[in-house]
């Protein structure tokens, strides 16, 4: 969810207070003994555990897949394996999720909650750098993509995705509003998520839904015919 801050010394804004935030936990639904597990180790034991997605977006995400009935389920940026199991958790039997990441030490933690899954046979990790393995993806075969890695990429990561999808699919883009940072942007991240947001806002293939959910979440679904 939130990477760390970099370039400038600009604040980062709670969208939500943090009251309405714990509210908003308490009547949302646990996920799975295993996704319990990733959480309080991402928390106690990696050096980012703001990066985590957490339970409220974890269960937007598994819903979406759910709703969606996504068959396959593209996710960018693995770092501890939660956004990637909370949505293979519910892929039918010959659903597939890849998930991308290029930090090897991630790569292998996230393995390790992998392998102990129901879903670890639907689950594949691609490690390496998320836009060249994009790039590796057939067009028009993907149901939803979750975008979720380094800000500077998110326009480029966009394209991709939206040449993967098939028509009706769905992107799901986190840090939307960057912690507020998109307002005035000052630093590169800002700026590029903010471009991010205007691209798609202008593009005529996608319908868009922009929540304030956590960090902001783009919703966009590629229309029929795009
Ligand atoms: C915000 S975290 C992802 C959080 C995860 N989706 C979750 O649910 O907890 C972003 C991850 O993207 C990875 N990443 C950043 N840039 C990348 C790139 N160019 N290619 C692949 N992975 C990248 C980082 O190493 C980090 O693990």
């Amino acid at each position: 969810m939130k990477e760390e801050p970099s370039g400038g010394p600009y604040s980062f804004m709670d969208i939500a207070s943090k009251e309405a935030e714990g509210y908003a936990l308490a009547h949302t639904s646990p996920l799975s003994a295993l996704l319990e597990e990733v959480e309080a180790f991402t928390l106690t034991s990696t050096a980012y555990p703001g990066m985590l997605t957490g339970r409220v977006e974890g269960r937007f995400l598994r819903l979406m897949a759910q709703l969606s009935g996504a068959r396959q389920i593209v996710d960018i940026g693995t770092f501890t394996g939660y956004s990637a199991l909370a949505m293979a958790e519910v892929l039918p039997e010959d659903g597939r999720l890849i998930t991308i990441e290029h930090n090897p030490e991630h790569a292998k933690i996230a393995q390790g909650f992998f392998k102990r899954s129901p879903s670890s046979g639907r689950i594949t990790l691609r490690q390496g750098d998320a836009l060249e393995t994009l790039r590796t993806l057939p067009d028009g075969k993907t149901d939803l993509v979750f975008i979720d890695a380094d800000k500077q990429n998110y326009a480029a990561y966009y394209q991709e995705s939206m040449r993967i999808l098939r028509e009706g699919g769905l992107i799901l883009a986190d840090n939307a509003l960057w912690y507020g940072r998109v307002f005035d942007p000052k630093d590169d991240d800002s700026r590029a998520v903010a471009a991010f947001n205007d691209m798609v806002n202008s593009d005529t293939r996608a319908e868009k839904l922009f929540l304030t959910v956590r960090d902001g979440i783009y919703v966009i679904r590629k229309r029929t015919g795009a």
